[in-house]
C-alpha cells in the first residue's frame, strides 16, 4: 500500500476518534494549558517516558522553573537535579540549551511552527508537530511511539516501524490524517488511542472507536504488529569504579557539564581497556587517592547505553579520614542521598548492587 491509497475517508476517522476522545481522552495536567512553555516541557519529559512517571516532576519542574526566562537564567546542574531519576539526562541538557536560544534569539517567544520548532536542541520532527499543534492548533503531523504503532496496526503494515522505507510512509500517513481544525484534540486524541487501547501487547480492540477502519484487525494479524527490528551489535566498553567510603558516606564526582552525561554524577572511574587486568586498574586508581592495599568487590553490572555497553568493575574502600581529591566537583553522599541525585544509569545498578535494593 502506498500513501495514495489510504483505505477510509480520513475525515471519518477524526470523527470518530475525536469522537471517542471526549468521552475517554485523560485528563492531564499539560492538557488544561497552551502556554508553549509547558507543552513544551511535558513533550521533553514524555519523550521515552510514561505519562505516570512524568506527572510529578512536571509539576515540580514549573514550581521551581515557572518560564522560559527562569529556565535560560538556571545553572545546568539545578536542571540535571530536578530531573534526577527521569532519565535520558541529555534531555535536561538539550532542555536548557534550547531555553537559552529561545530568550535569546525568538525574545523569549516560542516559534509555532513545526519547522521552526525543530531547530531547538532536543526538538525533533514529532515533538515539533506536538508543540504546534497542542500549542498554537497548527495543523502539524507527529509519529511519537505510540502513534508509530497505531498506524503501523490501522495500515497493516508489515515492516518495522523504524526502518527508513516505513518511516517515510508512516510519516505521510500522519500528514494526511492530521486535519486541519481541532487539531489540538486531535493530537492528543491519537496519543491516547495509542495509550490505552491500542495496546503494543494486548491492544484493547473491543473498545477502539476506529476499530471498522483498522486494516490489521480486519487481517487479524493486529497482535503482531508493528514487526520487530532486528537488534543492533553495539560495543562495550569497561571500566573499574571505586567506591570510597567514610562512614555512612560515599565520595562521587559530578562530570563536566559538556559531552556524554554531562552534569551527572558518577563514583570515580579508570577506563580498562579490553585485555587490561581490573586489579591493576584498580590499584591505580586507589592511588590517584593516596590510597593502596586491599578493596572489597562490589560487584560487575552492564549498562546499555544509545551506542554502547558499559561495563563496569565496582569495589568498595573503607576510609577512615577523608582521602585528598583533587580540584573538581567532588562531594560526599550518604546512601539515600545518592539514590535522590542523578547518578548515572550504570552508577546507579552499582548503588543497588551495594546496597542490595
Ligand atoms: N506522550 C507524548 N506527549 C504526550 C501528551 N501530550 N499526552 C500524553 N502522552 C504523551
Amino acid at each position: 500500500m502506498n500513501s495514495t491509497d489510504i483505505p477510509f475517508c480520513p475525515a471519518d476517522f477524526t470523527q470518530q476518534l475525536l469522537a471517542w476522545y471526549g468521552k475517554s481522552g485523560r485528563d492531564l495536567p499539560w492538557r488544561n494549558t497552551r502556554d508553549p512553555y509547558r507543552i513544551w516541557l511535558s513533550e521533553i519529559m514524555l519523550q521515552q517516558t510514561t505519562v505516570t512517571a512524568v506527572i510529578g516532576y512536571y509539576q515540580r519542574f514549573l514550581k521551581k522553573i515557572p518560564t522560559v526566562e527562569a529556565l535560560a537564567a538556571s545553572p545546568l546542574e539545578e536542571v540535571i537535579d530536578l530531573w534526577a531519576g527521569l532519565g535520558y539526562y541529555s534531555r535536561a541538557r538539550n532542555l536548557h540549551a534550547a531555553a537559552k536560544m529561545v530568550v535569546q534569539q525568538h525574545q523569549g517567544q516560542f516559534p509555532d511552527d513545526a519547522e521552526s520548532l525543530q531547530q531547538l536542541p532536543g526538538v525533533g520532527r514529532s515533538t515539533a508537530g506536538a508543540i504546534s499543534s497542542l500549542a498554537f492548533d497548527r495543523s502539524a503531523p507527529i509519529l511519537d511511539g505510540n502513534v508509530r504503532r497505531v498506524l503501523c496496526r490501522l495500515f497493516a503494515l508489515q515492516e518495522p516501524p523504524r526502518s527508513t522505507g516505513a518511516d517515510k510512509q508512516l510519516w505521510q500517513w500522519s500528514e494526511q490524517l492530521t486535519p486541519v481544525d481541532q487539531v489540538h484534540d486531535y493530537t492528543q486524541a491519537i496519543m491516547d488511542l495509542g495509550a490505552i487501547i491500542c495496546l503494543p501487547r494486548k491492544p484493547l480492540c473491543d473498545q477502539c472507536p476506529v476499530l471498522e477502519l483498522c486494516q490489521a484487525h480486519k487481517l487479524g494479524i493486529e497482535q503482531t504488529l508493528p514487526l520487530k527490528a532486528k537488534t543492533k551489535k553495539i560495543p562495550t566498553r569497561s571500566e573499574v569504579a571505586l567506591l570510597i567510603n567514610h562512614h555512612d558516606r560515599y565520595l562521587v564526582r559530578r562530570r563536566i557539564a559538556t559531552g556524554f552525561l554531562g552534569g551527572m554524577w558518577e563514583f570515580p572511574t579508570i577506563h580498562l581497556a579490553a585485555d587490561e587486568d581490573p586489579m591493576k586498574k584498580l590499584s591505580i586508581l586507589l592511588s590517584d587517592f593516596s590510597l593502596n592495599g586491599a578493596a572489597e568487590p562490589v560487584g560487575n553490572i552492564q549498562h546499555i547505553y544509545s551506542h554502547f555497553r558499559l561495563k563496569s568493575y565496582a569495589f568498595r574502600k573503607k576510609v577512615e579520614d577523608f582521602p585528598q581529591v583533587s580540584a573538581g566537583d567532588n562531594h560526599w553522599f550518604s546512601v539515600d542521598e545518592l539514590k535522590s541525585i542523578a547518578l548515572h544509569g550504570a552508577h546507579k545498578k552499582v548503588l543497588q548492587m551495594l546496597t542490595g535494593a
